[in-house]
């Protein structure tokens, strides 16, 4: 039986300059394609036979001009996998910064905090689900769904979150969502919709997140932290201003590494009680807690007062983008809407999966899994940075051990600062983070190198760890 064009083969758009004359203007329009990239080195094209039925042109003059561009380089004939462009052709491409450029190249030792090691992902236990997920999908997990989420996936976190984080969760007031970053973008719009809200962020915290506010209507005021953690006493205080939400990481305070001491805990509450304010509460690796158990979210002494959010991120990957809020009840009919206005809802299948890997405990398992490796690697970092040969230089100090994925280093007030650290690690391809623009304004502040273990993999962590003690040694030496 021949096979139509709109059932088989693969599809290729040209448009042909009808002043040229077909042949001519066929190879033209393939070049063109090759040239700029439209057609990338090794893709195939239609069979001659198709293409000539699609563009009103005979086989022949297919063929010729397919022969002309075997000639040329552009494409490549195989004895029975028909006609490819050529796997060498560079293609000119203009040069200038697209977005993507603002990914920078990883470092060979790379220590940048924020990234969860990418290897620990549990690829089988993820494929067992999605099999089981889609096995047993109804039809309608292939069209348009609540702007929540699925059900399943907020039934199974209701009972996960209330089960390990203390948060007092019913299905219905969760919304799955497109990472953190999407759950604060749309409570940033909802808090502007009826003008600017004003949300404190944490200072030092992530200046990307005080942008998304900022983009989504809202205004950023600065709240400081301290070894307690977030300022919280000074919210309501003469002096600093109303504001109609504020942000905070209590569990791990990002990026200094504090815990929101209790009292501070309690005060926030209570200002959120008699303000009427909203508490955001971002629980981003609520679940890595080394050293005693996890402290419990704010959210569940306070839930008419708390939107938490949390995030796969660290626990599988933030390519997933899979993240969820626990709303109060004012707030889920305008998130809702929100939501639905902005992508309709996050995307179904790995919802359905993540539901079926939290409900069989294989996310339970992975992330005990995971908080022994992070452990260890926490462990063997400060093992080399407190004993010889990679001694923290004298001065140096380590803060927020007690959880998360990351350390602070603090530099001793008489040098070296962030950017000569920065200078030597990037001569020695260590990539860390530091203090720099996650201070709300730039001024006369601490100076800190903040150093992610999550991200290199088992066997790379060890000489990771030697090198970045000999980035401090050797800026020390230089200074
Ligand atoms: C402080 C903080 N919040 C949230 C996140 C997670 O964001 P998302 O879920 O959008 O990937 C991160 C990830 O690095 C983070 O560092």
């Amino acid at each position: 039986m021949s096979d139509s064009w709109p059932t088989s083969g693969v599809d290729l758009h040209l448009e042909l300059d009808p002043a040229t004359g077909r042949r001519a203007g066929l190879e033209q329009a393939l070049r063109a394609a090759i040239q700029t990239g439209r057609l990338a080195p090794q893709a195939r094209l239609p069979a001659s036979r198709k293409l000539a039925a699609e563009l009103g042109l005979s086989r022949g003059t297919v063929r010729a001009a397919y022969d002309q561009l075997i000639a040329e380089g552009y494409l490549t004939a195989r004895q029975g996998s028909g006609t490819a462009v050529a796997r060498l052709f560079q293609h000119h491409t203009d040069n200038s910064a697209g977005p993507h450029d603002r990914i920078s190249p990883r470092p060979r030792h790379d220590l940048r905090p924020g990234r969860p090691d990418a290897s620990a992902f549990p690829t089988a236990a993820w494929l067992r689900s999605t099999r089981r997920a889609l096995g047993s999908a109804a039809a309608d997990a292939y069209t348009y769904d609540d702007p929540r989420g699925r059900i399943e996936l907020r039934t199974a976190l209701a009972e996960y979150l209330g089960r390990t984080r203390g948060v007092l969760a019913r299905p219905d007031l969760i919304m799955i969502t497109n990472g953190y970053v999407q759950a604060l973008a749309l409570l940033s719009r909802v808090l502007s919709e009826t003008g600017t809200a004003t949300i404190a962020t944490e200072d030092p915290g992530v200046a990307f997140h005080r942008e998304v506010i900022r983009r989504n209507g809202s205004a950023v005021v600065p709240l400081a932290v301290d070894e307690r953690g977030a300022r919280t006493d000074l919210l309501g205080a003469s002096g600093f201003p109303p504001v109609d939400a504020v942000e905070v990481t209590p569990a791990h305070q990002y990026p200094t590494g504090q815990t929101l001491d209790s009292e501070r805990r309690r005060t926030l509450v209570c200002w959120a009680r008699s303000s009427g304010a909203l508490i955001i509460e971002n629980d981003y690796d609520g679940e890595f807690r080394y050293d005693r158990q996890p402290v419990g979210a704010i959210q569940g002494t306070a839930p008419d007062h708390v939107a938490y959010i949390g995030t796969v991120s660290k626990t599988l990957g933030p390519a997933l983008r899979l993240g969820w809020i626990v709303l109060p009840r004012h707030l889920l009919e305008p998130l809702v809407e929100a939501k639905r206005h902005n992508d309709h809802h996050t995307e179904t299948i790995g919802q359905l999966t993540l539901a079926d890997l939290i409900a069989c405990h294989a996310y339970d398992r992975h992330v005990r899994a995971c908080r022994l490796r992070y452990q260890r690697r926490r462990d063997l970092l400060l093992t080399r940075l407190q004993a010889p040969p990679g001694r923290l230089p004298p001065g140096f100090s380590v803060h927020g051990i007690a959880a998360g994925l990351h350390i602070l280093i603090s530099l001793p007030a008489g040098g070296p600062t962030e950017q000569q650290v920065l200078h030597t690690a990037a001569a020695d391809g260590v990539g860390v983070g530091h203090l720099g623009d996650r201070w709300h304004a730039p001024g006369d502040h601490p100076q800190g190198i903040i150093v992610g273990y999550g991200t290199p993999s088992e066997h790379a962590y060890p000489a990771a760890v030697d090198a970045l003690a000999h980035v401090l040694h050797t800026t020390c030496r230089t200074l």
